[in-house]
């Protein structure tokens, strides 16, 4: 499985860049609304160093209006993966872009048959969003299982993106489930390095050598 980060903040993008384990970048309206900068702009800056697929979310909710905002997002950089809702108007705008070879990530994915739709419409990619279903009492990584059963029966190429992380066991669970990546907020990729065992040894290691003998 590989690594995402789930960010607009060009820090954390940074960081996590320097880190060595990121694969891509996902960003969503409300992740881009919290910085102070237009969109068209940070995703140039996100591009400049980012190399692999960088998801930019339409606004517009018809399929037309879609493709146009689209084609303009993913011609920012060769990188940029249009995201669209799971509308039927987001499928019919996956499938204009992919006959333009444009990868597209269907978000907002929160049954196993969105999942399937968008793949069969040419999907690059699905994100079911684990901890909004967990939210509401359902089981979000029992969405990861069946979709990857899913997929892998029917030997379709969509990759899926664990979403809506919120803390380092959905990082292993979706691992262990067939997600691809994981898109993962900067606070629970740093909470996914610490182990109170690390620390104690680091700490012992420094100490003996500091106390040996000259
Ligand atoms: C995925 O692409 C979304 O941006 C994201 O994972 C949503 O997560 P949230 O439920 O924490 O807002």
């Amino acid at each position: 499985m590989k690594f995402f980060i789930d960010t607009a903040n060009l820090e954390e993008i940074k960081e996590a860049h320097a880190l060595g384990i990121l694969s891509g970048v996902t960003t969503n309206p409300s992740l881009v609304a919290k910085e102070n900068i237009t969109f068209e702009d940070r995703l140039r800056e996100i591009t400049s160093f980012v190399t692999g697929s960088v998801s930019a979310e339409v606004i517009a909710l018809d399929a037309d209006g879609m493709i146009e905002e689209g084609k303009a997002l993913a011609a920012i950089a060769p990188n940029i993966t249009v995201k669209v809702p799971m509308t039927p108007d987001g499928l019919k705008a996956v499938k204009v872009f992919s006959e333009l070879n444009i990868k597209t990530n269907v978000t907002l994915i929160f049954n196993a048959n969105q999942a399937l739709l968008a793949a069969r419409a040419g999907a690059t990619y699905v994100s079911p969003f684990l901890g909004r279903l967990d939210d509401i009492g359902q089981n979000g990584m029992d969405l990861v299982s069946t979709i990857a059963d899913i997929f892998a029966i029917h030997d379709i190429p969509t990759e899926i993106i664990a979403a809506s992380i919120r803390h380092p066991m959905h990082i292993t669970d979706a691992a262990l489930k067939g997600a691809h990546i994981a898109t993962v907020p900067y606070k629970v990729i740093m909470q996914l390095f610490g182990h109170p065992l690390t620390d104690q040894g680091i700490e012992k290691f420094l100490a003996d050598w500091n106390n040996r003998q000259q």
